[in-house]
C-alpha cells in the first residue's frame, strides 16, 4: 500500500505542512509514503496538439496500432511523475488556491493528464485494468471559503481524466504566511483524518468506498461524486472594486496575526522542516 502527496504550493508552505501531517497519519496506518513538490519538476504546459486523443482514435479504428502517448513524453518530467503516480494506491493533491482556483503549476500538471485518460486507454485495450487509485484534496488558501469557491470543485474536476476517486477533501482556511497552518490545530487535524480516510479507502473494497469530508457520497448510486458549492460563490461580489478591497483588509488581519504568533509558530515549523518523507528523484 502506497500513498503519494504532490504539493504544489511553497517549499515548507502551508501545503507542504498538511500533506507532511496526512502523510505521517497515512504511514502509522501502514503505508508506504512519499511526498513531491511539482516545484522541483519540468513540467511544460499541454501544446493542445491533440496528438494523444487523434491517436486514441486511430487505435480504436484499427487495433494494430500504436499509442505512442503525450508528444512531450521525453521533453520533460510529467511521463515519469506520472508513472510513479501509478505505484501509489493513493495521492493526496495539496495545493494552494490563486484567484479561487488551483494555482497554475497544479493545472500546468493536471492538464497534461489528457494523454493518459484512463477510459479512453481502457477502451482501447492500452491499459487492461483501472487500478482504482483513491485521492485526498486539499485546497489551501489565504481567505475564507468565499474567496476559494472554486477550488476544490476546480482540483476535483481533474481528477476524472485519471479516474482518481476522490474520497476526502477539504478547504485549509484563512492561511497566507507559510507556516501560518500551524496556528489552526483543527486544519493540521483534518490533514490527519485525511492520511487516515485515505489508508481506509484503499483497504475498502473498490464498490464499498464512500467519500468523507464535505463532500458526500450520491444517494442513488451510493459512490463518491462531484459537488459544487452552490451558496459560497454568491456571499461577494468580486466584480466591484470595494467589496473586492474589503479582501485586503482580511489578508492584512490574517498576517497581523500571524507574525504576532510567531513565538507559537517557530518550534512547529522546525518540527514539519524535519519530519522527511522519501520523495521522487528523475536522473537526468
Ligand atoms: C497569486 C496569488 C493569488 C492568490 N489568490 C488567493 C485566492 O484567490 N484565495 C485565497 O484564499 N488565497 C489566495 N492566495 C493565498 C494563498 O493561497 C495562500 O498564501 C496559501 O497559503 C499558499 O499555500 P502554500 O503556503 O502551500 O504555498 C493567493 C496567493 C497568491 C500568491
Amino acid at each position: 500500500m502506497k500513498v503519494m502527496a504532490i504539493c504544489a504550493g511553497r517549499k515548507n508552505g502551508n501545503g507542504e505542512i498538511l500533506a507532511k501531517e496526512a502523510l505521517s497519519a497515512a504511514q502509522a496506518a501502514g503505508a508506504e509514503v512519499e511526498m513531491i513538490n511539482l516545484f522541483d519538476y519540468n513540467i511544460l504546459p499541454c501544446t493542445g496538439c491533440e496528438g494523444c486523443t487523434m491517436q486514441m482514435g486511430e487505435v480504436a479504428m484499427d487495433p494494430t496500432k500504436q499509442y505512442r502517448g503525450c508528444v512531450l513524453k521525453d521533453k520533460d518530467d510529467v511521463d515519469a511523475l506520472i508513472a510513479e503516480m501509478h505505484t501509489c494506491n493513493g495521492v493526496i493533491f495539496s495545493v494552494p488556491t490563486y484567484d479561487l482556483t488551483p494555482s497554475s503549476l497544479y493545472t500546468r500538471f493536471a492538464q497534461r493528464f489528457l494523454a493518459y485518460e484512463l477510459s479512453f486507454l481502457l477502451e482501447i485495450g492500452v491499459v487492461k485494468e483501472n487500478p482504482n487509485t483513491v485521492a485526498g484534496l486539499i485546497a489551501v488558501g489565504g481567505s475564507m471559503h468565499d474567496w476559494q469557491s472554486l477550488a476544490l470543485e476546480s482540483l476535483q474536476a481533474t481528477m476524472f481524466t485519471m479516474s482518481l476517486t476522490v474520497v476526502d477533501r477539504f478547504m485549509s482556511q484563512r492561511v497566507g504566511r507559510p507556516g501560518n497552518v500551524l496556528l489552526h490545530q483543527d486544519q493540521l487535524d483534518r490533514a490527519h483524518q485525511m492520511g487516515e480516510s485515505i489508508v481506509k479507502a484503499i483497504q475498502t473494497p473498490v464498490e464499498e468506498r464512500t467519500c468523507g469530508g464535505e463532500l458526500g457520497t450520491n444517494t442513488e448510486t451510493g459512490r463518491p461524486w462531484l459537488v459544487i458549492d452552490p451558496e459560497n460563490g454568491h456571499i461577494r461580489d468580486r466584480c466591484v472594486d470595494k467589496a473586492r478591497a474589503e479582501h485586503l483588509n482580511e489578508i492584512i488581519q490574517t498576517r497581523i496575526d500571524f507574525f504576532q504568533r510567531q513565538g507559537e509558530v517557530k518550534p512547529l515549523q522546525k518540527k514539519y522542516r524535519e519530519m522527511k518523507f522519501p520523495t521522487f528523484v528523475i536522473e537526468r
